[in-house]
């Protein structure tokens, strides 16, 4: 392992700008050495061994001569995997924050509830002044299939249970997660899919997930069911979602993650009243909370350990 003298952990971010993160990590390290990545520049460059980021600009990491980890803002690594640039030999750790997979769980609990409560139905209702009769809800009729067991899929399970409303775990290759009902592989979605009412979607965004949301994933739900997307916009194909809803194949979708974000203004998605629109809030990076994942992984990668979150590059996440 070569050591690199004085080196500097290099911070990017879109939104805030990486002045949060800088200060959070900092924080969370005492002494370092950390600086917004697009203010590195000249012999300063060799000094960068660790690169945390959301959306680096492309070719940026490339100019990390000694960079030894790429650590992604974020649960997702598809915006680095993104980099036609990227060093290649260069391990990517993806953020697995537990604060994340909390917000995550309310996020989706929430609109799985709106939906099953039918709680669009009742502000109309408010509006008119109307008190209607109403029938009961069951919520054993729920049988919400996630599709994406990681950290955050696995959380959502765990609280799903608690509330009693049945879930099932899918995963493209076999896993056991104590506790949680889990399914693997292509004719065990179609069977899961056949069952289940609800689809929540969390998985990666790979060649394999893209555009898996589609009128044929739809097909094997019952008529009525509900989609929630909080992955990411590339794994729902667009085109496909206003006519499973105007057939009812789907009665309605919360969709968190768009395939061009901010949400174009003229997109037919605002103005349907069955789809729900959150602006990719669903679990929001939280700087305090992540510099203790990304100070550990300092230590680790400085200290020739493997850090946490190591994506496997063959699958993509
Ligand atoms: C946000 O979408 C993330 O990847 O954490």
């Amino acid at each position: 392992m070569t050591t690199i003298e004085n080196p500097i952990v290099a911070v990017h971010s879109t939104g805030d700008g990486p002045s949060a993160w800088v200060a959070a990590i900092k924080a969370e390290v005492p002494g370092l050495d950390a600086r917004p990545a697009l203010e590195i520049t000249g012999d300063d460059l060799a000094r960068v061994d660790v690169s945390i980021a959301w959306k680096l600009p492309h070719g940026k990491a490339a100019s990390f001569p000694n960079l030894k980890l790429i650590q992604s803002i974020g649960a997702g690594v598809d915006h680095v995997l993104a980099d036609p640039l990227r060093p290649t030999h260069v391990p990517i750790s993806r953020l697995i924050d537990p604060f994340m997979a909390v917000e995550m769980t309310h996020h989706i609990v929430l609109q799985i509830l709106r939906w099953h409560r039918q709680l669009d139905r009742f502000e109309c209702h408010k509006a008119e002044r109307h008190w209607p009769l109403s029938e009961a809800f069951d919520h054993r009729h729920l049988h919400v299939a996630i599709l994406g067991l990681g950290t955050l899929g696995e959380h959502l399970s765990r609280a799903l249970t608690a509330l009693e409303i049945a879930n099932t775990g899918w995963t493209r290759s076999a896993r056991a997660v104590d506790g949680v009902a889990t399914v693997s592989g292509a004719a065990a979605l179609d069977d899961l899919l056949s069952r289940s009412n609800i689809v929540v979607c969390l998985l990666p965004l790979t060649d394999q997930t893209e555009g898996v949301l589609s009128a044929e994933l739809f097909a094997k739900l019952p008529k009525g069911s509900f989609l929630v997307n909080v992955g990411r916009g590339g794994h729902l194909v667009e085109a496909d979602l206003i006519p499973a809803l105007e057939s009812g194949q789907l009665s309605a979708a919360a969709l968190d993650v768009f395939r061009t974000e901010p949400l174009p203004a003229d997109h037919p998605f605002w103005g349907d009243a069955r789809i729900y629109i959150t602006p990719h809030i669903a679990a929001e990076v939280n700087p305090p909370t992540a510099s203790i994942v990304f100070a550990e992984n300092i230590r680790r990668i400085r200290a020739g350990e493997t850090p946490t979150g190591l994506v496997d590059l063959g699958r993509g996440y």
